[in-house]
């Protein structure tokens, strides 16, 4: 329960990456000892990745925001359906499952609310690496009768789970894959790097040709996960809705490069100092006017959503496209329903900028289209009800806590 008008001010540690935090809980599995994972955030995503790793004969313990991972005893190779469905990014434990056993079983991951997620770039680049992979009933078996090996792999598309499993597959296995049309993700980069502490010879991560030299085998290593910048962005548009000046602690500016000059488009003013990021906003914010979502470095596509609330009480029209999922505009209709006036047609929404919305109840789709919600809820009049907390428990730690603590009045039931 959200009422809105309330200013929001002080200040907030970023939780750790929900997107950098899952491939490394899988990439565990490559590692002969204990891992130690500080900054990995409490989420239910992450709970899945726990449940896959426990099923599989792993020991994890979690402290807090610290995870203690040994899969020393690793005793099976396949996931079933009731795991890979929580999540659809399960489909990043194929590559450490294969890169670890050699055979993997898994089904295929289903589809989810942003449309069909097809997996063709994982199974091909791993076909590459000399995986066979048979499909029948939803059902991916998977088998590298002579080990996988090294490849020269072309990705048609930038894709953030292919490059990561790419990653997973080739750290230990003979010889030097290059990859070439990568994803630039820093939660790419964050995966090398623990993958690098771990061992593993990892080159040119963050850039478009990634070279991985084979080793043997990793070790286990302590690491801490990078800041979320997707929440960052979302916590900045809370601010922007509210014409709040908070400041955001631990927050990594060169992650948010496309997504701060929208800011500043619509009036706000942000200042940088040493991890943290500091945002004032207007009463009356301007239309941003273009936002397009491109693969990283350009405006991510898991910040539409949020951005969206921000463009709906703005001063002016914004246009979206949304080029990186089929459908991704669930959350149009529930901010229509605050009052905001945005028309779809096809990967385009036209936003016309109103002066308020008013308190409704909406129900959340999608992870993103709720925290979308949440943030509109913030400055629409009125007491509103969002239902779909489970979708935003997926990505926020901790969310109507967060937002309290900085004068949101919501309450969760
Ligand atoms: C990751 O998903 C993120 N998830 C997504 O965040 C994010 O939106 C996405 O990257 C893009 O940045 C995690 O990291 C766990 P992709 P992923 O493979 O790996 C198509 C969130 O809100 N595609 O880069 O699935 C695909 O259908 C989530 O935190 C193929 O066609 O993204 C999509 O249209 C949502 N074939 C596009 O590429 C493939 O084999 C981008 O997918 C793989 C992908």
């Amino acid at each position: 329960m959200v009422t809105g008008g309330k200013r929001l001010s002080g200040r907030t540690k970023v939780q750790g990456s929900k997107n950098a935090a899952l491939p490394i809980l899988a990439a565990t599995l490559l590692c002969a000892d204990e891992c130690v994972i500080h900054n990995c955030p409490r989420l239910s995503d992450v709970e899945a990745s726990i449940r896959i790793l426990r099923y599989l004969g792993c020991k994890a313990k979690r402290e807090g925001n610290t995870l203690m991972i040994d899969t020393r005893d690793m005793s099976r190779y396949d996931i079933p359906s009731e795991l890979m469905h929580r999540m659809r990014s399960s489909i990043i434990f194929l590559g450490a499952v294969l890169a670890r056993c050699r055979k993997a079983r898994i089904s295929s991951p289903g589809g989810c609310e942003l449309g069909p997620r097809p997996i063709d770039l994982h199974l091909s680049s791993l076909r590459e690496m000399g995986i066979e992979i048979s499909e029948e009933h939803g059902i991916l078996e998977c088998e590298a009768h002579d080990g996988l090996k090294a490849a020269n792999i072309a990705l048609s598309f930038p894709s953030v789970g292919a490059t990561e499993n790419i990653l997973l597959a080739a750290s230990v296995c003979d010889g030097t894959t290059i990859l070439t049309n990568a994803a630039r993700e820093p939660e790419i980069v964050d995966l090398a790097d623990f993958l690098i502490s771990c061992g593993a010879k990892i080159d040119g991560a963050g850039e478009g040709t990634i070279i991985i030299e084979g080793v043997e085998k990793l070790h286990g290593a302590t690491h801490a996960i990078i800041p979320d910048r997707i929440v960052a962005a979302t916590l900045m548009s809370a601010a922007a809705v509210t014409g709040s000046d908070i400041t955001l602690e631990g927050v990594c500016q060169s992650h948010l490069g496309a997504v701060i000059p929208v800011f500043l488009q619509c009036g706000c003013e942000i200042e940088s100092f040493r991890g943290d990021l500091s945002i004032s906003a207007p009463a009356r914010l301007k239309a941003p006017k273009l936002i397009r979502t491109t693969p990283y470095p350009g405006f991510p596509t898991d910040a539409q959503a949020p951005l969206m609330s921000v463009a709906a009480v703005a001063d002016g029209i914004t246009v979206f496209i949304e080029n990186m999922f089929a459908s991704r505009y669930k959350h149009v209709t529930e901010l229509n329903r605050l009052g905001a006036n945005i028309k779809v047609e096809g990967k385009v929404a036209v936003v016309d900028g109103v002066r308020r919305l008013l308190s409704a109840q909406v129900c959340a789709c999608d992870l993103r289209g709720a925290a979308a919600l949440t943030v509109a809820a913030l400055c629409a009049q009125g007491e509103s009800e969002i239902k779909g907390l489970s979708y935003l428990e997926r990505g926020y730690e901790d969310f109507e806590l967060v937002l309290g603590a900085l004068g949101a009045d919501i309450k969760k039931i």
